[in-house]
């Protein structure tokens, strides 16, 4: 098969796309042929290094976090009727025309679903779904970095679940934003969230650094600020009388089939800014590390 893969670390050019062994599926786990797969900020930070205590991997090793595809074959043990069935997949190696994954890993997607789409949905919408927990509805949410992979969607899923939705984002993406159900925008190279809103609930930090700084100061009084890795943070909740959190995203297929359930009846669907094949995966690291995504980007194998 084809796949994507980097024998060292270092920038967008020591990524490659040529010819790897196939994947065969052990016990317990289903072959799928990948339709689509989507770009994520951890694939740059993971390619660069950046992260090699965190993720530590076997060079030359095959980069992308999620996607989605058919299954093609079952391994031993896996009695489900699962050949010929989209599904969409957080796991890794995924940058590739081919892939083995546990079977129950494999979220099944309904018919007819746009599997380009679906492929930009696991990790985003799980990052998101991680930070929104136990959001409830009425509650004024302030969604920082509305217009990127996770905030696009966490705007509409806190819109789903009934919450209101401020989101900062470039002047830029405002329209974007407005679009995915934000009921307030702030454009973050125009005005200054502090000075413009105050008392949320639930402040969702996607950015870190300076922003995770100043967002302390429009919480309630016990209010919630739950963030990404992202930037470096100094974690000043206690000292602020709020409550901090690390979103913790897991690849529980529960939550992801949930979210697959949201993305078929239109309420919590990823915006794919671009779809480039695979062999441009350089390309597609050099645009993203640009930092200004509008949605996703989402990477086809080459036909
Ligand atoms: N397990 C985890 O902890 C976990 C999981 C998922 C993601 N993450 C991290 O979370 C971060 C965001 O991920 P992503 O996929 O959403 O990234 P992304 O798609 O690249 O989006 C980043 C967004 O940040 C916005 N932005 C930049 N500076 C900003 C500022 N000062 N205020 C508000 N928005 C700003 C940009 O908006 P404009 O284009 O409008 O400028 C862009 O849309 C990344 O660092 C990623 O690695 C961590």
């Amino acid at each position: 098969m084809k796949a994507v893969s980097f024998a060292a670390y270092g920038g967008p050019e020591v990524l490659v796309w040529g010819e790897l062994d196939d994947p065969r599926p052990g016990p317990g786990q289903v072959l799928v042929t990948v339709a689509a797969a989507s770009l994520n900020p951890v694939d740059l930070k993971i390619r660069s290094g950046a992260l090699k205590r965190f993720f530590p991997l076997t060079l030359p090793a095959i980069p992308g976090r999620d996607g989605a595809g058919v299954v093609a074959a079952l391994g031993p043990g896996v009695s489900a009727p699962l050949v010929g069935t989209a599904v969409c997949f957080l796991t890794n190696g995924c940058h590739a025309e081919r892939l083995v994954l546990a079977a129950d890993k494999a979220v099944p997607l309904p018919p007819g679903a746009d599997l380009t789409v679906a492929a930009a949905l696991p990790l985003a919408g799980l990052s998101a779904w991680a930070c929104l927990d136990g959001l409830t509805a009425g509650q004024r949410v302030l969604i920082h970095g509305g217009a990127g992979g996770v905030g696009s969607l966490a705007v509409q899923l806190a819109r789903q679940r009934g919450a209101r939705v401020t989101a900062t984002c470039s002047a830029a993406n405002r329209d974007f934003v407005l679009g995915l159900g934000a009921e307030r925008v702030i454009a973050y190279d125009r005005e200054d969230f502090v000075t413009e809103c105050q008392g949320f609930d639930v402040v969702m930090d996607t950015i870190g650094g300076e922003v995770h700084r100043r967002s302390y100061e429009v919480l309630r009084p016990g209010g919630l600020l739950v963030r990404l890795n992202a930037l470096p943070v100094e974690d000043l909740s206690a000292a602020r009388g709020v409550v901090g959190k690390l979103a913790t995203v897991s690849d529980d297929p529960a939550a992801l089939a949930a979210l697959v359930g949201l993305m078929a009846a239109g309420s919590v669907v990823p915006s794919v800014q671009q779809v480039l094949p695979m062999s441009r995966i350089a390309e597609a690291h050099r645009l993203a590390e640009r930092g200004h995504a509008r949605g996703k980007t989402v990477l086809v194998p080459d036909r």
